[in-house]
């Protein structure tokens, strides 16, 4: 469950607490902004995609020099794409839209025989949530590998389904293995370096049988600043990564797919297939090179406010953290005894009485650009209030 915390705005505490005292009654109130008349600081949690673009970007949005990205000619998206390139170590990457393209994209370039099964954790992205596109579109079907702390899959059985293909004529041919990093379903776990690095079991596995290695990057730079490493020695060994500017890097949109080699003239093509082709993209690159600039400061703030929030004063018989789990931007907090969905709906609601008692007015919790060190604490204020009014009832 994603939440958002409602929080009284603190210059209308005291007021409000005096209201409340004064007028018995409408002591319950929900809805955004203004929560039948107490003026509400929402702190949104549900996902790092909910950011809106900041003056400096919309800036940089509105004064980018633009040209038509179709033929190649938008000189702020070829920056963008050589930007990245180095920053990935790779030779060339290229733009587009999302990264479920991205993705689907490499996908598509790496699976070339018809029914080719793409192996792959089933809790990723790619599996769980992207409507099926490998099979509706690429041609592939994944084979779902029960997902491994930190995203990581059995090496083991990961061979014996690759070992058995060759030669035979009923399996059929695998040809990628895709890893996701950070991984979002365990709650922005990431991939430990030994699986993608020389001498990465999943690499020699790779180059054992020639099978391809995709990584969905989508918060790759999430994962770069966890582990202090450049995101060129993640990728190092991987045969095609995708990154998304529209989460923690606050872009409203895009995302770019990469190869060591060759391969962008392909996916230039397969992203024309699927519709992809943008003309004056310049705009929404000169986001994505805004969201780049800062990325390392501004990540490093999110998984910082994560860490302040997990270690605050959470447990409770209803709550607790696996701190060991919090290790980027994302906070998963298991709930025993009442439904995570009545949490979250008190966590949601505003009363006056709560402002009363604490002087402020939020269950995976992400945290990004636009929720401050001052919001992860008044987040904290309203659940431990929660969790003392749910103990008391
Ligand atoms: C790990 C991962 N991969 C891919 C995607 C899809 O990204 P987009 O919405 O840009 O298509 C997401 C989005 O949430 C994601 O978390």
């Amino acid at each position: 469950m994603r939440c958002t915390i409602f929080v009284a705005a603190p210059a209308m505490l005291r007021r409000l607490a005096r209201a409340a005292t004064q007028q018995q009654g409408a002591l319950w109130a929900r809805g955004s902004g203004s929560q039948a008349g107490i003026p509400t600081h929402v702190v949104d949690l549900r996902s790092d995609t909910v950011t809106k673009p900041g003056p400096a970007m919309r800036r940089s949005m509105a004064e980018a020099v633009v040209g038509d990205d179709d033929y190649g000619e938008d000189p702020t998206v070829r920056e963008l794409q050589a930007t990245a390139a180095e920053l990935l170590g790779v030779e060339r990457t290229l733009f587009m839209p999302t990264n479920t393209m991205a993705n689907l994209i490499s996908v598509m370039y790496h699976c070339q025989c018809r029914g080719s099964p793409l192996l792959l954790g089933q809790e990723c992205h790619l599996h769980v949530q992207a409507q099926g596109g490998v099979a509706q579109i690429a041609g592939a079907h994944s084979h779902p590998l029960p997902d491994l702390p930190h995203g990581t899959l059995d090496l083991a059985e990961l061979e014996g389904l690759v070992a058995r293909s060759l030669g035979s004529r009923s399996h059929p041919v695998c040809e990628l293995i895709c890893l996701e990093d950070a991984h979002s379903s365990s709650g922005g776990w990431v991939l430990p370096i030994e699986c993608l690095c020389q001498p990465s079991l999943v690499h020699l596995l790779a180059q054992s049988y020639g099978v391809q290695v995709h990584l969905d990057g989508a918060r790759l730079m999430n994962a770069a600043v966890a582990l202090c490493m450049p995101p060129a020695r993640i990728v190092e060994h991987c045969d095609s990564v995708s990154l998304r500017f529209s989460k923690g890097l606050g872009a409203p949109v895009g995302a770019l797919v990469g190869r060591p080699k060759g391969f962008t003239e392909e996916a230039w093509r397969l992203q024309k297939a699927l519709g992809g082709g943008m003309c004056q993209a310049g705009v929404l690159a000169a986001a994505a090179l805004v969201g780049l600039t800062d990325a390392e400061e501004v990540l490093l703030k999110d998984h910082q406010n994560a860490q302040r929030f997990a270690r605050g004063e959470l447990a409770s018989p209803v709550c607790s953290v696996d701190l060991t789990t919090v290790e980027t931007n994302t906070v998963r907090v298991r709930v025993d005894g009442l439904p995570p969905e009545e949490l979250c709906q008190r966590l949601q609601t505003m009363s006056a009485d709560e402002v009363a008692q604490t002087g402020h007015a939020v269950l995976r919790a992400v945290w990004h650009r636009d929720i401050s060190a001052q919001d992860t604490k008044l987040a904290l204020g309203k659940w431990a209030f929660v969790l003392r009014a749910l103990r008391m009832g």
